[in-house]
């Protein structure tokens, strides 16, 4: 199967790109300097010449503070973007997988989110999201995936709370009051290729199993890495940042689990598993 990566250097992208080189498939990436999503004409012409079956949407205007300021160029690479690429899915009968975020929700809700569930975003990455999940439909043959609190190869809060540890920090103070469910790149490319092969179309939640709060994701993180330090909760209130984030950012898993007959992995699981090769 061919395979079209964009966002390749990205945290997901790589571990797409390893997962895909491992089952053997036919997969060409492509991420920014060389390659812009936004460039409707270059993308049309790169699917027509390559020809994928599959095009993974890997890339985004992911700084979610920053969007806050920069709302037109989120909404041109997480929206407009996306409506290229479902162009020109639709030129050659590809499949577009477009992944999306948890952020789509205001984090209202008193149970876990239903792919159905009525979207409002609460900040400008959230709206340019759900517009590109608005785009991707463009495509004939879509798939959207909604994912959260993603980390792997790249910026993320792994990386954030490993850096304070080894730069001698002794008490980290983390929000204890927005709960979702860490998700590991590579769980998650593990799960897409398994829908995408078994042509799974329509909109899914995809995360490792659990929930938790940031303070809790920052306490294993602590106590896997063996740190002597103290993590303090805090409220959102306390640690005020330029975009509003759902409180409640737990996606239902139920319709991913019935297609693969299992949950993805527990979060704490993936975290350890991450941190053992890192
Ligand atoms: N990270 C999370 O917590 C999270 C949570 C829920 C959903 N998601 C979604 O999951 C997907 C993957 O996220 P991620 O964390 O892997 O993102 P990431 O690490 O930020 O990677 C995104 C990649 O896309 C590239 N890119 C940005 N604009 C582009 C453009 N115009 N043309 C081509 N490439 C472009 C970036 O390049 P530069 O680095 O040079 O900009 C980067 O390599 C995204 O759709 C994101 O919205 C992420």
């Amino acid at each position: 199967m061919r395979l079209l990566l964009t966002g390749s250097q990205g945290q997901l992208g790589r571990a797409l790109a390893v997962a895909s080189q491992r089952r053997c498939l036919d997969v060409a990436g492509i991420d920014l300097p060389e390659h812009d999503i936004s460039d409707g004409p270059r993308v049309t012409a790169l699917v027509r010449q390559w020809r994928p079956a599959v095009i993974v949407n890997c890339a985004a205007f992911t700084a979610v503070d920053l969007a806050e300021e920069h709302e037109e160029e989120a909404r041109r690479v997480n929206a407009e973007a996306v409506g290229h690429l479902a162009a020109a899915a639709n030129t050659v009968d590809a499949l577009l997988v477009q992944i999306s975020t948890d952020y789509v929700f205001d984090g209202t809700a008193s149970r876990p989110y239903r792919e159905d569930d009525p979207c409002r975003p609460l900040s400008a990455y959230g709206r340019s999201k759900l517009a590109g999940e608005l785009a991707a439909r463009q495509a004939r043959r879509h798939l959207i995936v909604r994912t959260a609190w993603l980390y792997g190869e790249g910026q993320n809060f792994v990386g954030a709370i490993r850096r304070q540890l080894e730069a001698g920090a002794r008490t980290l103070r983390v929000v204890n009051d927005q709960f979702g469910s860490p998700t590991w790149a590579v769980d998650l490319a593990e799960a897409l290729l398994a829908l995408v092969r078994l042509e799974v179309e329509g909109v899914v939640h995809a995360v490792n199993d659990g929930v938790t709060s940031w303070h809790g994701f920052a306490c294993e993180i602590v106590r896997l890495l063996g740190a002597d330090a103290e993590v303090v909760p805090v409220s959102t209130a306390q640690m005020p940042r330029p975009a509003r984030r759902p409180p409640w950012s737990v996606l239902d898993t139920t319709l991913l689990c019935s297609i693969l007959g299992k949950p993805m992995p527990p979060w704490q699981d993936a975290l350890a598993r991450y941190l053992a090769i890192r």
